[in-house]
């Protein structure tokens, strides 16, 4: 017999998202439509995976902090500033609107935010001594805790100019989010949307870190599903009204390939030293695509 991800309750109690309703006017065709994909072999998400109306409320709230953050960095950033101040942007921002910084202590991570600059990959740590210079590229990631709702995306400043195949890599890689963003489409597979962020980076001859990847928000920091921008179409789990994820591919200009700071035990490089570029949004997959939460 086939074994199914999720229980359903009976029809007349109430359905298992919270609205209250009885089940046979809420979930259950949803759940027959779920059913349906699994019976082809498709993997599905589990029902605590969809969020209630609550829940997508307390994480729109989380997700204005988010975005606030961002935009604040935004309008401050410049040449000669270090990461560190950054990193009290930040935090200062965050606490004025009286939410956390998710990066402060998790796992072990020191700072409030990451800040990672031309060949870092990701995760990197803010420092006094890091100073931003004309030319640099920099990811900014700020993740947010608002009433126990995360939210999380990251965007890339331009210090002054930069070399033009830089600045590509920087633009490329914000196409392959819009790209990816437009790909979501409820009832269809995960795999559909890393496909055509993969694709786009590849076009414009640069290549897509593959052990590093999105992932579900919004109850927890990081919950599944895991997000690949690798993956073939076609394939992974199915995407549903109700999920919601990142899309936060980290694109580089040479080899794919990375490594882990031995040190920090956090920060991410390429191998070849080449820049790399990372944006990053939340999306609420809807009845017709997705709504971006945060940018
Ligand atoms: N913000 C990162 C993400 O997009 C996670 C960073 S974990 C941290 O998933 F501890 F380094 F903040
Ligand atoms: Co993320």
């Amino acid at each position: 017999m086939l074994h199914l991800t999720n229980r359903r309750p009976g029809r007349n109690d109430p359905c298992w998202c919270g609205s209250g309703k009885k089940y046979k006017y809420c979930h259950q065709e949803f759940d027959n439509k779920l059913e349906h994909f699994e019976t082809l072999g498709i993997q599905v998400p589990k029902h605590s995976m969809i969020k209630t109306p609550e829940q997508v409320e307390g994480i729109r709230e989380s997700a204005k902090v988010n975005i606030a953050v961002l935009d604040e960095v935004a309008s401050k950033i410049r040449e000669g500033m270090s990461t560190e101040e950054i990193d009290r942007i930040v935090y200062d921002t965050t606490v004025k609107m009286d939410a956390i910084p998710a990066p402060l202590h998790y796992e072990g991570f020191p700072k409030s935010v990451c800040t990672s600059i031309n060949n870092v990959v990701c995760h990197g740590i803010p420092s006094e001594d890091e100073i931003l210079q004309e030319g640099d590229i920099i990811n900014v990631d700020v993740s947010t805790i608002k009433n126990g709702y995360f939210s999380d995306s990251s965007r890339m400043f331009i210090i002054g100019g930069t070399d033009p195949a830089w600045k590509k890599l920087v633009d490329v890689t914000k196409e392959c989010v819009e790209i990816g963003v437009k790909a979501v489409k409820p009832w269809t597979q995960l795999g559909n949307m890393s496909n055509a962020v993969h694709m786009h980076a590849v076009e414009n001859g640069f290549s897509v870190v593959r052990e590093i990847g999105g992932h579900g928000c919004g109850c927890e920091f990081h919950e599944d599903p895991w997000v690949s921008f690798v993956a073939e179409p076609n394939t992974g789990i199915l995407m549903v009204p109700g999920m919601c994820f990142t899309i936060e591919p980290m694109v580089n200009m040479g080899t794919d390939e990375i490594f882990q700071d031995e040190d920090n035990g956090w920060t991410i490089y390429t191998e070849d030293d080449q820049p790399s570029a990372q944006w990053e949004v939340q999306v609420l997959v809807t009845e017709d695509g997705c709504e971006v939460i945060t940018y």
